[in-house]
């Protein structure tokens, strides 16, 4: 299927939906602490999303979830739901935060380490955050969308990590999850992917396993996904514009501007 190509005005309200999503991060980093319950994170950023930027918490009802944000620990790859459990010293958990503003989404999330945790804790973090940065950096136009995947997962082999392959990043604008799927592993199809044009815009957001790659959904409420083989699991996430001369990360942090070349 063809993917589609943005006109300006639609990009600049792609930037400030991914600017908006990326604040919703900021605004709730301070906050997560031992002893705050997932419910709490989920009331705080549906309430900044809704009375301070005007905006929709995207996830809210989408095909039934029913909170505004992902909050996904330990061994939970994605799609946790904010439930009573309080983050305790030692967890790891993503938070994805998806709004819309003025019709376009941005989507974004990041891992959080709760007070001191295990070595392993903090390596699986930091392998994902490189896999994420590492896929970003083969944007630009022309390249073959395959190139994206191939590049992540042989970072995730070299570091003996697994790719979750049931889930992908996603082309996003006016709808949540469009063409094209973006993988986050060599599938071996990448001369029949999809090539990069100036003006696309998608989600690169890898989660890698410190185990296998194998993961289930629960059979309880139907969303959360955690690995099969209950090893530990962390995802970052990005949405990203093709650029004339490469990419845009329209969910760009202030803590990342630094540590981040733009393109
Ligand atoms: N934000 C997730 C993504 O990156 C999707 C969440 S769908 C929900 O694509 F329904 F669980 F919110
Ligand atoms: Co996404
Ligand atoms: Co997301």
């Amino acid at each position: 299927m063809a993917v589609g190509i943005k006109s300006v005005d639609e990009i600049e309200k792609m930037r400030v939906a991914g600017r908006l999503a990326a604040q919703v991060l900021d605004m709730i980093a301070p906050y997560i602490k031992p002893g705050i319950s997932t419910n709490k994170l989920d009331k705080l950023c549906h309430d900044y999303i809704v009375d301070i930027q005007e905006a929709i918490p995207a996830p809210l009802n989408y095909h039934g979830f029913p909170k505004s944000i992902c909050t996904s620990i330990n061994n939970v790859v994605c799609h946790g739901i904010p439930n009573e459990r309080k983050l305790k010293k030692g967890d790891i958990v993503n938070i994805d935060i998806t709004i819309i503003k003025d019709g376009y989404h941005g989507d974004t999330s990041k891992m959080f380490i709760i007070g001191k945790s295990s070595v392993k804790a903090q390596r699986i973090c930091r392998i994902a955050k490189e896999c994420l940065y590492i896929g970003i950096e083969k944007v630009k136009p022309g390249i073959h969308l395959g190139k994206i995947g191939r590049a992540i997962g042989a970072h995730a082999i070299k570091n003996n990590c697994s790719i979750v392959r049931d889930y992908c990043g996603h082309g996003i604008g006016s709808t949540f999850h469009a063409e094209p799927q973006v993988l986050h592993y060599d599938d071996g199809a990448v001369g029949a992917s999809t090539i990069l044009e100036a003006g696309m815009t998608f989600t690169i957001e890898p989660m890698v396993n410190l185990g296998s790659f194998e993961v289930t959904t629960s059979k309880i409420d139907n969303w959360t996904v955690t690995t099969k083989d209950h090893c530990l699991s962390a995802q970052w996430e990005h949405t990203i514009l093709v650029t004339k001369n490469g990419y845009e990360i329209l969910t760009l942090r202030d803590e990342e501007i630094d540590t981040h070349m733009l393109k």
